[in-house]
């Protein structure tokens, strides 16, 4: 096979097999096909996308191209949950716990902070000691004892997906929905999972703004589950305005810690039980999304959601004295207040900008190597719709540098919009997607009022 013919027939629009897709991906992995050429292959991808074939192909040839996990040592059942990714999204850190709290299994594989989103295992790491570097032996052990690991990617699990998405960085080839798709399904695959829940993103904050495109993106991914029989839901969720009030890392965990505690955020807690009640209606825990909401709720309320989090951070190495006693973590040296300056309705709160300033600010990396201040970020006092009266404080910017608030207030200023007459509210779940077709949300959180 010739690797400069296989790039000209996907320029051209033509479908690739199987056999010419595995011997373009493990090609590259095994470094014979040089990445300029993978680089053209993505934007032949980018522009002339794929077929529902060669997507389900390129998700099994990356799963393989890394070892796959295998639980079956532990006889209940596994599921895991991902989100494409949003501002202020705690919600792996909740979920995590609650789900193993009803008895099923989440061996959940999760990423660091990118561009302008956090990342599940630098939130994690905000708790001093937590490790997310368990070896593979220890992920096997934690899991059948607690009944839930969090850790990162590995240079066993999907290292085609590990290239192929620095390159697409790379390359500005990230926004294609079947090279999303194979690369949040191969990763998920790996993790030897029995189920699988999805948080599709759309709006400011989202890999996609557009919602048409995360519907697309959604249904991608149902229908190439379905070709694994790997049974799959996804929820698309509205993300212009973060989720929850805290964006910072420190900061998010004790807003995690808060929820399963009971005191959570109502958009937060909302979506949290929506992708808990699908994966235990798919672990076969419940038969309705109904039932779910109850079974969530008497596990917060019982404290068993929150002390599974305490057995987590254990298992994980992590100091349980500051999820006691979040009050004892340090806070950042230097803030600053958005205040309002007129009476009226918070109309718009950026994702992305929110995002960016609290990366900015000290939460995320400039490079892969740099450092991350735990304690900074964005607490948000107000949410979109909210009245506001003149001089009150809308948001809190947090930092431990006085020149990077300097720099940053007149972005941060940016995001916030506020309106005299009161906005018209977007749901934050627009819709449920599984194998046997679409449900608007509405009509099943209504069951639950
Ligand atoms: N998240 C992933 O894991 N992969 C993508 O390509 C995009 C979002």
């Amino acid at each position: 096979m010739n690797q400069v013919h296989l790039i000209q027939k996907k320029r051209d629009g033509h479908e690739l097999t199987d056999r010419e897709l595995d011997f373009l991906i493990s090609g590259y992995v095994s470094e014979e096909i040089p990445e300029y050429q993978i680089s053209a292959l993505l934007m032949a991808i980018y522009f002339q996308g794929m077929t529902p074939k060669e997507t389900a192909t390129l998700t099994r040839v990356m799963r393989d191209s890394g070892i796959v996990l295998n639980h079956s040592a532990i006889s209940g059942f596994k599921v895991d949950k991902h989100s494409t990714g949003g501002v202020g999204d705690k919600v792996s850190l909740i979920l995590a716990p609650l789900i193993a709290s009803t008895g099923l299994y989440v061996p959940m594989i999760s990423g660091r902070a990118l561009a302008h989103t956090g990342g599940t295992l630098d939130k994690l790491e905000a708790i001093p000691g937590f490790r997310t570097n368990l070896s593979l032996d220890e992920l096997e052990s934690g899991l059948e004892k607690v009944g839930a690991v969090l850790v990162g990617q590995t240079a066993d699990l999907t290292p085609a997906d590990k290239k192929l998405y620095a390159l697409r960085d790379a390359t500005a080839t990230v926004n294609s929905i079947p090279l999303i798709t194979a690369s949040i399904l191969s990763k998920k695959m790996a993790e030897g999972i029995d189920a699988l829940v999805l948080d599709v993103k759309a709006g400011s904050g989202a890999i996609f703004e557009e919602k048409d495109k995360a519907w697309e993106l959604a249904r991608m991914l149902v229908g190439t589950a379905t070709h694994f029989d790997l049974p799959t839901t996804a929820i698309v969720t509205n993300m212009e305005q973060p989720l929850g009030n805290a964006i910072g890392n420190w900061l998010e965990t004790k807003e995690a810690i808060e929820t399963l505690q009971g005191n959570g955020p109502a958009d937060l807690v909302e979506l949290t039980f929506a992708l808990c009640a699908q994966m235990l209606v798919l672990g076969k825990k419940v038969e309705t999304v109904a039932e779910g909401f109850d079974v969530l709720q008497e596990k917060i309320a019982s404290g068993e959601a929150f002390d599974k989090f305490l057995e987590i951070v254990e298992l994980h190495g992590g100091d349980t004295s500051v999820v006691k006693n979040p009050q004892s973590y340090p806070t950042s040296e230097f803030k600053f207040e958005v205040k309002s300056e007129k009476n009226g309705y918070v109309a718009g709160l950026h994702s992305r900008e929110i995002g960016v300033t609290s990366m900015a600010l000290g939460a995320g990396r400039a490079s892969v190597a740099d450092g991350i201040d735990y304690t900074c970020g964005i607490l948000l006092h107000k949410k979109v719709g909210d009245s506001v009266a003149e001089g009150e404080v809308v948001a809190t910017a947090y930092s431990n540098s006085q020149d990077r608030l300097e720099a940053n207030k007149a972005h941060l200023l940016s995001a916030v919009t506020i309106s005299e007459e009161k906005p018209p509210i977007e749901p934050l779940i627009y819709a449920r997607i599984d194998a046997s077709g679409e449900a608007k949300w509405d009509s099943e959180r209504k069951a639950f009022g």
